[in-house]
């Protein structure tokens, strides 16, 4: 029962993200800089693409490889086109220390900088790759 009461929150949680997003996102695009000039927009997808790949934070191309698909070594998971509810659920998960299987050390680490949003940003890049 209890079980089922955190599930719930936790999806109730996701899908008000996938609500909330979308409105930041419209709000960004409609402000403008002192000049009037509109600020350049940028989609989920992108801003997903740019956390996934910029090695100064994360780093996960170093592991994951391009698109998530082309991991360094076989004992490291493809992650391309996997649902993106799984993937954000793992990756909140490593980042709050609650994910203990495997190799979860590195992850742990690689999620340390990223909020709730921007993680969602690379849950919905990493399924929106092709799955292998
Ligand atoms: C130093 C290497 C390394 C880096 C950097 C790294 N990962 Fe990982 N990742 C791993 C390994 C190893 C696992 C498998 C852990 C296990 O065995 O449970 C994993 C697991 C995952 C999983 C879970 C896959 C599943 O099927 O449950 C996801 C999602 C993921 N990584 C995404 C990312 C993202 C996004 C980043 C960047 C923010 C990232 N990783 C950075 C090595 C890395």
């Amino acid at each position: 029962m209890k079980q089922t009461t955190i599930r719930s929150l936790r999806l109730s949680a996701y899908l008000g993200l996938t609500l909330i997003l979308p409105v930041q996102a419209q709000a960004q695009a409609n402000e403008t800089s002192p000049n009037g000039e509109s600020t350049p927009q940028i989609t989920m997808l992108q801003l997903g693409e740019n956390l996934y790949i910029n090695p100064g934070r994360g780093g996960c191309t170093q592991c994951h490889g391009e698109a998530g698909n082309a991991p360094v070594m076989p004992l490291y998971p493809k992650i391309g086109g996997q649902s993106e509810i799984y993937l954000y659920n793992q990756l909140i998960d490593y980042r709050e220390k609650r994910r203990k299987n495997g190799l979860f050390f590195p992850m742990e680490v690689a999620m340390e900088p990223f909020s709730d949003d921007e993680i969602k940003a690379m849950a919905h890049y990493l399924a929106a790759q092709t799955a292998f």
